[in-house]
């Protein structure tokens, strides 16, 4: 027996996937990270991949509108994001006579480039570790609110005093839950202009269906380029603007990509918890994810229910319904995803462990109380953080009419507060915030929205917190008078109240029945919930400080305490690699153009292929970027992943681009509390179906003269 393990070891057989998962700090690989990426086949050193002194590959990895992640693939300063990254600069140059959503977009040459208001990229030029400067005469400080601000200086200081260009920015990010602290100086170009995209049948091809999900066969790209001043540097828009020469471009490889290949991927994940403590997974499995399932569940279906029967309203509804569908799905997964990898039980193991470690350490003074601490106040968090949680849900997230009552009451506040001048400068903006509302509501539906989730709601909140007018009440009576009687159902009935002189706006809207529901919820929140929420919160993310602090103390190296998520810069490894993720079930690591076609449904708005594609995929007509007489569209890793991570780069062993990032298998969205690598897996598109869309189905062969194609 001991010998088989022995042997299994040696075979590295029970360390498959040892070493993956995480999310680390590209300025701090040295040492374990760089030791497990060689074993996992990477050839380029540490060095290469962040290098203050000269060029390396975080040069070509900028943080895209401050949500999305992307590379650079030429020497004139060509970027590759995903499609649903590029969306809103698509839409916002699509109309009626040029729909580049729903034909795709392709730039000529430099002139046909299309500026974009209000779209910048971000590069990092240093990484600095600040934390005994932001620490410094903290550690005596026991109340928070001091200690939090004494940091709050501290940081000041650090941003002003690191040396840096004149157009350049410092910042100061907090790691492992304020136990760290690092600067980031980094280069911001506000002029970035959309040079190409497919047509939405590729760029985001299955949809809502297909989102989440493995097999995929999304072609989710988009196109833009990099402009500076002349010398270089970032610039406003301007037409005297040329394009960035970048300190490094990543070269694409068509060698292709197969089962156990190395993968990195290095880009800007959001928020991850991987560090709760089991009551706080438990409280996420059982009440919070239940409760904002549920509440979408409500208006998703009744939304569903509409659009299939009436195409204006599919229109209309289509991209707030995927807006709410998409976290719907990605929680239902992750529900299922931490009771399947049992995260509760592992981290109650491991608390266990954390509680004879303390022990053993002799610190029952510093860390003994904070397991029970954890337990007291998340239980006495609970009732708030699931009514802040359908608070949330319902009036901003689910119903218009209740989303309008907010902001109307929000107008009110200013009035208030700042007074008529304010609010008249106020009015402006709001009216067009109320446009783009109307633009895609249909009356019935909203009613119907209501009436649905209002009963859901009164269930569900704790009884205590509930508002006195829904203790007991007729749903549909209440719908029916609300949106027959107030002005908040309709864009001409707000646009009138707004024109009102500031006496008779207040005068109105407590005459409005519709108004004052939303007052009464609203106030319930901000005088019961809300500060409570918050309160809680604070004493919360104390502890968790101290918690990491402890985790940190007792662990090794080989422990792989990697830093959450905060939308910084990081490097995440791994192999490409199927994964099984029921009995009987297995999935292949890579996808072909075939599976487009098997999920062909001519004229369906998730699942129609353009024509053109179509005959491609007829006549083979693959070029090189084919393998073995198939099309090659996308693959998963092991690469640890989370929303924001979305464009990033995905390289090989040699630094080349082999693809590029846009989702995650749903069997595995655990993977921003609890990572099994088992069951995680990211997605990517495969560059040569990049290649191949830009050059044979694009005719946009001009622009692969740019890139740096390697075999
Ligand atoms: N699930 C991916 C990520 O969170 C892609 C989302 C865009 N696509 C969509 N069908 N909503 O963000
Ligand atoms: N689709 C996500 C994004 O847009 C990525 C993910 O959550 O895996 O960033």
């Amino acid at each position: 027996m001991k010998k088989i393990l022995k042997m299994a070891l040696f075979l590295g057989v029970t360390s498959l996937y040892a070493q993956q998962g995480g999310m680390w700090i590209p300025s701090l690989l040295e040492g374990m990270n760089a030791k497990e990426m060689k074993t996992l086949g990477m050839k380029m050193s540490v060095a290469d991949i962040y290098n203050v002194n000269k060029s390396s590959l975080k040069d070509a990895a900028p943080h895209f509108n401050g949500g999305c992640s992307s590379e650079i693939i030429s020497d004139k300063g060509l970027l590759l994001t995903n499609h649903h990254c590029g969306y809103g600069q698509i839409q916002a140059h699509s109309s009626l006579q040029n729909d580049y959503l729903t034909h795709g977009f392709w730039a000529k040459n430099l002139s046909e480039e299309l500026p974009n208001k209000n779209l910048k990229v971000t590069f990092i030029v240093r990484i600095d570790d600040v934390t005994k400067q932001v620490l410094a005469g903290t550690q005596q400080i026991t109340d928070e609110t001091q200690k939090a601000k004494l940091i709050e200086q501290n940081i000041a200081q650090a941003i002003k005093t690191a040396p840096k260009e004149a157009w350049q920015e410092n910042s100061v990010k907090a790691f492992y839950d304020g136990n760290q602290y690092i600067l980031f100086v980094t280069e911001t170009f506000k002029d970035v202009r959309l040079v190409g995209a497919p047509p939405s049948s590729i760029g985001k091809f299955g949809s809502d269906t297909d989102n989440w999900v493995w097999p995929r066969h999304t072609g989710d790209f988009s196109l833009f380029r990099v402009y500076a001043d002349k010398n270089n540097r970032p610039a406003e828009y301007s037409k005297d603007n040329v394009p960035y020469k970048p300190k490094h471009f990543f070269p694409i490889s068509i060698k292709g990509v197969k089962e156990g290949d190395f993968v990195m991927v290095f880009g800007y994940p959001g928020t991850t918890q991987e560090y709760l403590p089991s009551v706080a997974v438990e409280q996420i499995v059982n009440t919070i994810n239940p409760a904002r399932i549920g509440i979408r569940d409500v208006a998703l279906k009744v939304q569903d229910g509409f659009m299939r029967k009436d195409n204006s309203i599919k229109i209309k509804y289509a991209s707030k319904y995927a807006r709410t569908a998409n976290y719907w799905k990605k929680w239902i997964g992750e529900t299922k995803g931490l009771k399947k990898s049992d995260a509760v039980s592992l981290k109650k193991q491991q608390e266990i462990k954390f509680q004879q470690n303390i022990e053993k350490a002799n610190k029952q003074a510093e860390y003994g109380n904070l397991l029970p601490e954890f337990n007291q106040l998340y239980k006495e968090f609970e009732p708030y953080n699931l009514a802040y949680n359908l608070y949330s849900e319902l009036m901003y997230r689910t119903v218009d009419f209740l989303s309008n009552g907010v902001r109307i009451l929000q107008m009110q506040q200013v009035l208030d507060k700042k007074g008529e001048q304010a609010f008249a400068d106020r009015k402006k903006n709001m009216l067009s915030v109320f446009e783009s509302v109307f633009k895609d509501n249909v009356k019935q539906v909203d009613k119907e929205v209501f009436e649905k989730i209002i009963v859901f709601y009164a269930e569900q909140m704790p009884k205590n917190l509930l508002v006195a007018s829904l203790q007991n009440f007729d749903a549909k009576q209440l719908a029916d008078k609300l949106y027959a009687n107030s002005f908040l159902t309709s864009y001409e009935g707000i646009e009138k109240v707004l024109a009102l002189s500031p006496a008779e706006f207040k005068e109105q809207l407590k005459n409005d029945i519709g108004v004052q529901f939303a007052a009464q919820l609203m106030d319930m929140n901000d005088t019961k919930v809300y500060p409570n929420y918050t309160r809680i919160s604070t004493q919360i993310h104390a502890l968790q400080r101290t918690y990491m602090k402890a985790i940190l103390e007792f662990s090794k190296p080989s422990d792989r305490i990697f830093p959450d998520a905060n939308s910084t810069l990081r490097v995440t490894y791994g192999k490409v690699a199927g994964f099984s993720p029921a009995d009987g079930v297995d999935y292949a690591a890579t996808t072909t153009l075939d599976g487009v076609m098997e999920k062909y449904v001519p004229g369906d708005y998730e699942f129609d292929v353009p024509q053109k594609l179509r005959e491609l995929y007829a006549k083979k007509d693959y070029g090189r970027y084919g393998q073995n007489g198939k099309m090659p569209l996308c693959f998963i890793s092991t690469c640890h992943t989370t929303g924001g991570n979305s464009g990033s780069p995905a390289i090989d062993a040699n630094g080349n681009l082999i693809g590029i990032n846009f989702d995650r298998v749903w069997e595995g969205t655990m993977s921003d509390i609890h990572y099994d690598p088992k069951l995680c897996r990211n997605i990517m598109m495969d560059m040569r179906y990049f290649l191949f869309i830009v050059d044979k189905y694009a005719g946009a062969g001009y622009l692969l003269n740019e890139m740096k194609i390697v075999k």
